[in-house]
């Protein structure tokens, strides 16, 4: 950034054409050419901005990081006025038709799709990685029977850590590459035993034969057959609600990811920072909201009563709106298209998704929604997906958990690659007050 000097005249002299932002500080009268790239620019370049040397210089102020951008990523692509979703440049729908899971998980974390080979030995390498400590077991059963299944997630997944310390060695590539492929098999391990736990059954162990979402089905639903056989439409609508989830650019819980990560901690620990910060239900636990949101509408009739509680502020359509998407979000539509599959195999008929298709339209239909660009969003059908499957609604946030984590390993091994890491260190604007003595006890 360079200072200009001011016309005599009070007009500055500006570089039309120029990638650069002319800056005047009406405070002092100086103007400062601040370099513009990639649309934005750098917050640290105001600092030379002050009213005197004694001045700190300015500083930008953005709660909840509505205007910032914290880092550069090559990994998804979201354009929220029109709806797109991308990952590595290929279109969200594109993938779910044509791919998998374990195939986006490998695409988000290398960069590009695999060859035939890759993929084999990625799908080999996820597989033969599924099995945990048996102390993890031990460690579950200290739970309460009646433990939040996203609680014990969070729990265990930073328990890896002590596990395997040697993680802890963030530079060794090989390190990076194993965590990555030991964290993206066992968090459907902890999701499901979790889910276990909470119903008072054994757990399962890995089956290595089935398909990942089959495993993770087998491993939620096992009895005493042999061998727990899939429903393929099951398998595959577990498979495509997983690729929906797997990366959102700067979400809360990647930034979490990367910002508990960039002080050097160990993958799983960062990983944990991000389960943590989707179970929350402005984020993942927005799924758990909308299904007790259906349930207690109860009826298509209440949907007009619901709806003007929300208008009076008493409360969230939940499973709408996005910071982001000021349209509708492209995985609602698909996650959409799944709900008839699902009900269909299952053979369950639900009575809620009457009410959502309803609450839906009248939303959509409705100017204060609209005019606030507020749509539907991936939460808002995920919910009745998972109760056909019979997942309970405490553990629908673990199952977004297991698709979002391959894109949490990429976003940190990004975070790793990354020139210009530094800790993560935001500034404040402090407000409290300043030099104050302390009074002692007897005089308060
Ligand atoms: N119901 C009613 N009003 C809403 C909603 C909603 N779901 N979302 C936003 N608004 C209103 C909000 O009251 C505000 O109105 P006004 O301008 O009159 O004050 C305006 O729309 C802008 O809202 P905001 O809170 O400033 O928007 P945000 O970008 O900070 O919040 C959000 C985004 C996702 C937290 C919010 O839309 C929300 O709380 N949605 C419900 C929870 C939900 O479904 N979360 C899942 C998000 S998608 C999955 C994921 O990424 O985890």
């Amino acid at each position: 950034m360079t200072e200009k000097s001011q016309s005599v005249d009070g007009g500055v002299e500006t570089e039309q054409g120029s990638d650069s932002l002319t800056i005047t500080d009406n405070r002092t009268g100086k103007s400062y050419d601040v370099e513009v790239n990639d649309g934005t620019v750098r917050a640290l370049d105001l600092r030379q901005i002050k009213t005197d040397d004694d001045d700190f210089g300015l500083m930008t102020y953005d709660p909840g990081f509505t205007n910032t951008a914290s880092c550069r990523s090559a990994i998804t692509y979201i354009d929220g006025e029109k709806g797109i979703l991308e990952h590595r440049g290929i279109p969200i729908e594109q993938l779910c038709e044509k791919s998998t899971f374990l195939e986006v998980a490998y695409l988000l974390n290398f960069g590009a799709l695999p060859t035939e080979d890759q993929l084999a030995d990625w799908v080999y390498q996820v597989t033969h990685h599924t099995y945990v400590h048996e102390n993890i077991k031990d460690f579950m059963n200290g739970f309460r029977h009646d433990a939040n299944p996203m609680g014990m997630l969070l729990a265990s997944v930073g328990a890896l850590s002590t596990f395997y310390p040697e993680a802890a060695d963030i530079d060794d590539e090989w390190q990076r590459h194993v965590t990555a492929v030991r964290l993206i098999a066992k968090v459907p391990t902890l999701a499901a035993f979790a889910y276990r736990h909470s119903l008072g059954m054994p757990y399962v162990y890995p089956d290595n034969d089935l398909s990942y979402t089959g495993n993770f089905l087998s491993m939620l639903f096992k009895m005493a057959e042999p061998k727990y056989e899939p429903d393929p439409r099951l398998e595959k609508a577990l498979d495509v609600l997983f690729i929906l989830h797997a990366d959102h650019e700067q979400n809360c819980s990647a930034a979490a990811v990367r910002v508990v990560g960039s002080s050097r901690v160990d993958p799983y620990s960062a990983v944990a920072a991000g389960v943590a910060g989707l179970y929350g239900p402005l984020h993942g636990g927005a799924n758990v909201a909308v299904l007790r949101m259906l349930q207690r509408i109860g009826s298509v009739d209440n949907i007009p009563d619901f709806l003007q509680g929300v208008k009076d502020g008493n409360e969230r359509l939940m499973g709408f709106g996005h910071r982001v998407y000021k349209n509708y979000d492209p995985r609602a539509r698909i996650i959409r298209k799944h709900v008839d599959e699902v009900l269909e195999a299952t053979g369950k008929p639900s009575p809620l998704l009457q009410i959502a298709i309803e609450l839906e339209k009248h939303a959509l239909d409705d100017e204060y929604f609209t005019s606030r660009k507020l749509y539907p969003n991936v939460d808002f059908y995920s919910g009745l997906i998972y109760e056909a499957m019979n997942i309970p609604a405490d553990a629908f946030t673990v199952m977004f958990a297991i698709g979002r984590t391959p894109g949490w390993i990429a976003q940190w091994m990004e975070m790793m690659q990354d020139e210009e890491l530094k800790i993560a260190r935001p500034r404040q604007i402090y407000t409290g007050p300043r030099t104050v003595d302390y009074v002692p006890m007897n005089e308060r």
